[in-house]
């Protein structure tokens, strides 16, 4: 259906990207976005497609473990660059780098697209016992994460992050850990320290 509709939109659309590159595909995302039809009919075949994710990321994309991150309210863009960092090797994970080489690209961008347009649910997670983490945010990670931590076309949600998955993620960044390789994090928060990272995730896992 998304195929079928994409193409006739494509005869009209005065580009042509070169086929399959990650660029051309988002892209051909942009244009799904734009137009509700082929947005509607994207989530519907991203819904089946996520039957294969559900057990760990949850029916709505709220994750059923705190170290497994939610897709819900995730960038529709971060969500697809992702499985095209499992799929190269770029990022490792026994369980997301097989499924990733797996999923056609539609399927990435469909299921992108279906993830992103679940709400996120706050749940209970450890607070923060002082306010550095606060501090370190609003001095830093704000320029790029976004104030609330919502992120944006280029940048990863952040806020409502379960605790451990955050703070799991930042020890990789800082310990340049080649399951996340070549990540620009791992320059930001090179100078920082362990408590300042745990301070942090305990303020963005609150971020509502
Ligand atoms: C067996 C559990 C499991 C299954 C099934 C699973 N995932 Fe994951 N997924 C994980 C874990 C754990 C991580 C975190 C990996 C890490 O720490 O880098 C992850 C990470 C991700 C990320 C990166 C998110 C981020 O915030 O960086 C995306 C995107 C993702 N999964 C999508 C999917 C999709 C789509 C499916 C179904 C096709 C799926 N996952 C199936 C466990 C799973
Ligand atoms: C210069 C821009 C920039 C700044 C400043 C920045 N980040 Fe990031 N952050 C990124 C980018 C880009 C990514 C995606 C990285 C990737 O794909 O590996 C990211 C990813 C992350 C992730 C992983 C998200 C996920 O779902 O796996 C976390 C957690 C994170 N940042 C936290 C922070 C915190 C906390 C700070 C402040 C101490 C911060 N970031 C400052 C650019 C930035």
């Amino acid at each position: 259906m998304v195929k079928k509709l994409l193409l006739a939109l494509c005869l009209f659309t005065p580009f042509v990207a070169a086929a399959d590159s990650v660029e051309s595909m988002l892209q051909e995302m942009a244009i799904i976005e734009n137009n509700s039809a082929l947005l509607a009919a994207a989530r519907k075949d991203g819904e089946e497609r996520a039957s294969l994710c559900v057990h760990c990321h949850g029916e709505d994309g709220n994750a059923k473990r705190d170290y497994i991150p939610n897709l819900a309210s995730q960038n529709a863009s971060y969500l697809f660059t992702q499985f095209e960092h499992f799929a190269s090797g770029a990022r490792k994970n026994y369980v997301m780098s097989k499924l990733a080489g797996n999923l056609t690209k539609d399927d990435r961008i469909n299921i992108a697209l279906f993830f992103s347009r679940m709400d996120v649910k706050p749940r209970p997670q450890p607070v923060a016992t002082n306010a550095g983490g606060e501090a370190l945010y609003n001095s830093v990670c704000f320029v790029c994460h976004g104030k609330e931590g919502y992120g944006s076309q280029q940048y990863p949600r952040i806020a409502g992050q379960p605790y451990d998955y955050l703070k799991d993620t930042l020890m990789k960044f800082l310990n340049n850990d080649p399951e996340r390789q070549n990540s620009p994090m791992m320059g930001v928060i090179r100078s920082m320290n362990e408590k300042q990272l745990d301070d942090v995730a305990a303020y963005v896992a609150n971020l509502p």
